[in-house]
């Protein structure tokens, strides 16, 4: 792939300096990383630039985009894989830097596409990863950045492996990896990081600030003590507490793993926490913020910090919601039909808390629906042990529910009509039964 994202740069350089160049990028961590890294690299190579933050690439986004920019460089990040159908019939210049399942495709000269699923070699990559190499490539002062990328890369949880690509995008950084509990923040209070833990959902303690203080209390832990302080002894204590009160069952938790602690706006900050910060101003509508929190901008730090306490709350609200009503559940499946009781930009971060917590048993799918306006928002996670690829496991529905989908084989989501509810749910069922029986035969 380097070689590829060698000769992206190249073609980069060659272009006038005087053309204006549109980013186009996803509204979640990685996209915001990706777009900040971006935006910095053209600020150094003084290109003139708009930025737009985008939910999804949907069909009439794209139509409107290629009437209103036809002069335009077009950069698509973290997006533009599944879209290649309609971005052949563009004439601007296009890079995408992406890291979404993708077919491999003839494509226009006048577009280069980057994305690790052509290249066999790294699958696990994170937007942010690609754009950096990029950026590197055009000024290796470029560096700096990053911290950008690790901080995409645990938006995306590419993290927690990680292959040699990513090592080496960590060793540029000055981000420190400690061991430790996985709950977070692991620089906040412990009853803080209970309370608002998006790492697992525990019934009782989860949201419920009684609940954390009767759980510190029965295990001895003092409230106020800072997760990466916490003993040997206190963070086992607190690990058998959490499995208790889970799944009630000894279960091999992968509770206990890295660290990343970066600092930024001179504080160091568990990574998870910014990643966070920066998703809960782009999911409540405020992605200027997110942008221009990984730009540097400390006014917009504190705007991000109440935006955050927001965010929580209707997190835990959601996941509380999900917890208390009813499900569709199957052997190896649970679907949760929120319809507009959990924002459709939210549902995503709830199914993947879901799918990460101790709720169900091994190998679960966790599908998560929310309506928006006349459409459906459908996220799709699995829990650990299932092998099965979800943007496939969409692919093959698709020729039945007609929506727009994409993702990755741990992540995938699409927006369908809000008519085919009935049919999106008829057919995922079947589809996930048949995958079960597979299974055990
Ligand atoms: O569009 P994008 O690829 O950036 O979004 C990835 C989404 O999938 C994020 O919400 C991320 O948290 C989630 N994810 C996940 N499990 C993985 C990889 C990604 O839940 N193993
Ligand atoms: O929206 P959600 O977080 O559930 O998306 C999971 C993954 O699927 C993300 O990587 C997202 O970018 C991708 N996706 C997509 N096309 C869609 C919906 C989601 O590529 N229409």
């Amino acid at each position: 792939m380097i070689p590829a994202i060698k000769r992206a740069a190249v073609e980069f350089k060659e272009i006038e300096k005087d053309k204006t160049i549109l980013i186009i990028s996803h509204y979640d961590t990685d996209g915001i990383t990706s777009a900040a890294i971006l935006a910095k690299t053209l600020q150094r190579e003084d290109k003139k630039f708009n930025i737009r933050i985008v939910k999804q690439l949907e069909r009439e986004l794209l139509d409107e985009i290629k009437k209103e920019f036809r002069k335009e460089i077009i950069f698509f990040l973290d997006l533009g894989s599944g879209s290649l159908d309609i971005l052949k019939n563009f004439s601007n210049k296009i890079f995408i830097l992406d890291h979404h399942e993708c077919k491999e495709e003839k494509l226009p000269e006048n577009i280069k596409f980057i994305n690790p699923h052509l290249f066999n070699e790294e699958t696990e990559m994170s937007a942010s990863a690609i754009v950096y190499l990029f950026a590197k490539e055009i000024n290796k002062e470029n560096k700096d950045l990053s911290n950008l990328a690790v901080l995409g890369m645990v938006g995306d949880m590419v993290e927690r492996e990680l292959s040699r690509v990513n090592s080496n995008i960590l060793k540029d950084s000055d981000v420190m990896v400690k061991k430790g509990l996985l709950l977070f923040s692991a620089t906040r209070p412990i009853s803080r990081a209970l309370e608002y833990s998006s790492e697992f959902f525990i019934p009782g303690v989860t949201g419920s600030s009684s609940g954390v203080t009767n759980l510190l209390r029965s295990i001895g832990i003092d409230r106020q003590k800072i997760l990466l302080d916490l003993t040997e002894e206190e963070i086992s204590k607190l690990v058998t507490t959490i499995i208790l009160k889970t799944m009630g069952q000894e279960e091999k938790l992968n509770i206990i793993g890295n660290i990343y602690l970066i600092k930024f706006f001179n504080r160091v900050e568990d990574a998870r926490e910014l990643s966070t910060l920066i998703n809960a101003c782009s999911r409540l509508g405020y992605p200027d913020v997110a942008l221009s929190l990984c730009l540097g901008n400390s006014k917009a730090r504190m705007k991000a910090e109440s935006i955050y306490n927001t965010y929580k709350h209707e997190i835990v609200a959601s996941l509380n919601w999900a917890e208390q009503n009813e499900k569709l559940q199957g052997d190896n499946y649970v679907i949760i039909n929120a319809k507009s009781n959990i924002k459709d930009t939210i549902i995503g971060t709830v199914t993947s808390i879901i799918a990460s917590s101790f709720l169900y048993k091994e190998g679960t799918i966790i599908v998560g629906m929310a309506y928006r306006g006349d459409k459906i928002k459908i996220s799709i996670r699995k829990s650990r042990g299932n092998k099965i690829n979800l943007q496939n496991l969409l692919s093959n529905i698709n020729k039945v529910i007609n929506g727009e989908f994409g993702g990755h084989a741990n992540a995938a989501g699409c927006l369908i009509d809000k008519e085919k509810e009935q049919t999106f749910i008829d057919t995922i069922k079947k589809e996930l039964e048949t995958e079960a029986i597979q299974i055990k035969v």
